[in-house]
């Protein structure tokens, strides 16, 4: 069944001042069904964070539609939760109310808040910091409080705009892992944006190659490796296997090619 369509969607941001109008996205179209996995990977400015805006209700396509279970998306919604790279979380507050906060919000009382809250919090493994302040917790362990918080409201998709970015490579590691353990018990859709070649492949059931100028979806791949890596528990093995490594080596070139040239931002 398709969750969220994307039907035709371009973005332009118009001229401001000295800088000219901003081509961010053209003609982008795409189904994700549920259960689904997406990974959109691609080179800096190729309108990665501008496709995740508009599917989260934070800005309107200039042309197109989006549509969740058939209902349009025209603002922010319980039924669509963000995770960004650096955490959103409320530092006077412990992990338990950061957790519960968008509960609190909608106005549940304090018994069935932490009650929701504490399910997640066992999800990603942080029962015992329960009544830690987040500014204590490592970068990791505070993402994953921003994660617990974002899966309470039951939203129908998680979107997550490089949520793993600021990690050192060992925590990224069993990062993705517990995402994808997450993924699968919880059956959530995800969009997942990422720099790294290697995770796209890792995480996702479908990768989206986006190209920059005027961004848009270059190629798509269906993905088997984070399936392989649920069933055997060998995230190395997957990732050294003969056809994770060919694949890894074919979209780096694809992306390379439009990265050439562009500065970072
Ligand atoms: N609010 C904005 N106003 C004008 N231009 C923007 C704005 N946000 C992003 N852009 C431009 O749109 C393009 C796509 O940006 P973005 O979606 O952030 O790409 P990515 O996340 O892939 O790096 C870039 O050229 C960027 O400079
Ligand atoms: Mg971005």
């Amino acid at each position: 069944m398709t969750v969220l369509s994307i039907q035709n969607v371009s973005c332009v941001y118009p001229a401001a001042g000295k800088a000219e109008s901003v081509h961010a996205l053209k003609n982008i179209t795409l189904d994700i069904d549920s259960g689904e996995f997406v990974v959109a990977l691609g080179a800096s400015g190729c309108g990665k964070s501008t496709l995740l805006n508009m599917i989260a209700g934070f800005i309107a396509p200039t042309e197109g539609e989006i549509t969740l279970k058939g209902q349009a998306v025209t603002g922010p919604g319980a039924d669509r939760s963000v995770v960004f790279q650096k955490h959103a979380l409320l530092p006077w507050l412990n992990v338990l109310d950061n957790v519960a906060f968008g509960l609190k919000i909608q106005k549940k009382g304090r018994a069935e808040r932490e009650r929701i809250a504490r399910q997640f919090i066992q999800l990603l493994g942080l029962e015992k910091f329960e009544k830690s302040a987040v500014y204590m917790l490592s970068g990791g362990m505070q993402q994953r409080v921003g994660i617990a918080r974002a899966l309470t409201c039951d939203p129908e998709i998680l979107l997550m705009d490089e949520p793993l970015g600021a990690l050192d490579a060992l925590t990224r590691e069993r990062a993705q892992e517990l995402i994808l353990k997450i993924w699968n018990d919880t059956r959530k859709v995800i969009f997942l944006i990422t720099h790294s070649v290697e995770e796209a492949l890792f995480m996702g059931t479908k990768l989206i190659v986006m190209s920059p100028r005027p961004g848009r979806v270059s190629h798509v791949f269906d993905l088997p490796f984070s399936k392989r890596y649920l069933e055997t528990g060998d995230a190395r093995a997957v990732k050294a296997s003969a056809d994770f490594i060919a694949l890894r080596e074919r979209v780096l070139e694809l992306i390379l090619v439009d990265d050439e040239g562009t500065g970072h931002e």
